[in-house]
């Protein structure tokens, strides 16, 4: 078995069977990945500047339970939808409730609104874990985590423009520089109605081009077609209708004003009019980052659009909403593709080393804390030369040495550890001097 992370923190491709080898040694399920220190410290300020940006705009967190109601999925997401038909956890409980692991974060968040029905506009933000059932490689994982916002109770085309710009800030403040915003409207129930029925006619007459998949299921659902990767359907979709071509004049406008909000802004975008989104929620606006350091298969690094229809279809009042979902791994993977947003680790500000034997190093790293400092110390009796070993291996600027000496003095040696160079403090000075405060 190799490596699933390296000490960097990029994975390998997972394979099939990972998590039965030989020995049975128990690991982490096939797709599923642990985040280790010191990647995780990424994460954590990665999550923490998320949460500032969505906080700047008026989001606040919300936190909805891993598990919802299977039928929340299928009705809000769609049984027809990949997401659901063929990816989706479900399990019974011991109470035999059908239950599954959230595969996306938008329909708990409206599920939520339905059920406590806080006053509009609701603007949240989240970080969640998602699971899909889907074939593991790099970028594609069976539990992935997003970070996402949705907005309910305006289908103003300003707020499209406000949760797009929202993503885009977030994205360009990471540095990220080679991300592509696709935008597209799915119009109204009618116009997509009469979008589908003009599609199926135009891929009727392409059968034989589609791919195997699409050539059987075209019928049924013709939008998937536009969605397909592969060569054949996208040389046949390259002539199809478009749906912008449909709008009703009401979400033709409100696609016009969304547009007008983009350029104003200065967030460049193409329009993308294949861009249908695999979830039957969407509704007008839909939109798509795409990372083009990562390989095309995997590199949406965000999507979302309007679901005015959702709070009413899974039985709430029709409330109009729109929402984005960042993937962490994908956006991680951009990242280093572009060798942006390497996170400093932290390191601890200082290693208290007791020369006493008794409790010196649980008072002082408990004093330090207390007053803001990273104090990390050592255990199981080391000897004073062991401990400064681990002082140079923590990273730590200093090494607070506390002998008998210092203790009966009331002071603390001072070890610079890049330097060597030491000084006696007193102990009540400590804290200023390591703030660099000192008198
Ligand atoms: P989605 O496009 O299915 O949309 O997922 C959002 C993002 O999650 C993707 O752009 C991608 O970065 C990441 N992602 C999805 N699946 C995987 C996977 N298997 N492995 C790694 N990353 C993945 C939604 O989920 C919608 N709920 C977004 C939304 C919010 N729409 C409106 N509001």
């Amino acid at each position: 078995m190799g490596e699933e992370q390296s000490p960097s923190g990029r994975r390998r491709a997972p394979r099939e069977g990972d998590e039965a080898p030989a020995g049975g040694t128990l690991r982490a399920p096939v797709g599923m990945h642990d985040v280790l220190w010191p990647e995780s410290e990424r994460w954590e300020t990665l999550v923490a500047l998320f949460a500032r940006h969505a906080r700047l705009a008026g989001y606040g967190l919300l936190i909805t339970p891993v598990l919802e109601d299977t039928g929340l999925f299928r009705r809000a997401v769609g049984d027809e939808s990949e997401v659901v038909g063929k990816e989706m956890y479900e399990l019974t409980d011991r109470g035999g409730r059908t239950l599954a692991l959230r595969p996306e974060g938008t329909a708990p968040v409206v599920r939520a609104f339905v059920q406590h029905r806080p006053s509009l506009p609701w603007k949240v933000w989240y970080a969640t874990p998602a699971f899909r059932y889907e074939r593991p490689q790099a970028g594609r994982y069976r539990q992935h985590h997003q970070l996402g916002v949705e907005a309910l109770g305006s289908d103003d085309p300003g707020l499209d423009v406000e949760v797009i710009s929202l993503a885009a800030g977030f994205y360009a403040g990471l540095g990220l520089r080679r991300i592509d915003l696709s935008v597209n409207s799915m119009g109204c129930q009618a116009d997509r109605a009469r979008y589908t029925s003009a599609l199926r006619d135009y891929l009727a007459s392409h059968a034989d081009e589609l791919c195997d998949e699409h050539r059987k299921s075209f019928t049924l659902s013709p939008l998937r077609v536009l969605d397909c990767k592969r060569p054949q359907c996208r040389s046949v979709t390259e002539g199809a209708p478009k749906i912008v071509d449909y709008l009703d004049e009401e979400c033709a406008g409100h696609l016009a004003s969304v547009r007008g909000g983009l350029d104003a802004l200065g967030i460049p975008y193409r329009l993308e009019p294949r861009l249908v989104r695999g979830l039957d929620y969407y509704t007008r606006t839909t939109f798509e980052f795409a990372a083009s350091a990562l390989e095309s298969a995997q590199n949406a690094v965000g999507g979302g659009g309007r679901y005015d229809g959702l709070a009413e279809a899974i039985g709430g009042p029709s409330t109009p909403g729109i929402g984005f979902g960042i993937g962490i791994e994908r956006l991680l993977l951009a990242c280093d593709a572009e060798g942006c947003f390497d996170a400093a680790h932290s390191v601890p500000d200082v290693f208290v080393v007791d020369g006493t034997g008794g409790g010196a190093a649980r008072d002082l790293s408990a004093e330090l804390r207390a007053a803001g400092l990273a104090a990390v110390r050592g255990f199981d009796d080391r000897s004073l030369k062991a401990q400064l070993k681990l002082a140079d291996r923590s990273g730590a600027r200093y090494a607070v040495i506390v002998g008998a000496r210092e203790l009966e003095e009331g002071t603390v040696t001072l070890r610079s550890l890049g330097e060597g160079r030491q000084t006696t403090v007193p102990r009540e000075q400590l804290v200023a001097w390591l703030r660099g405060e000192a008198p």
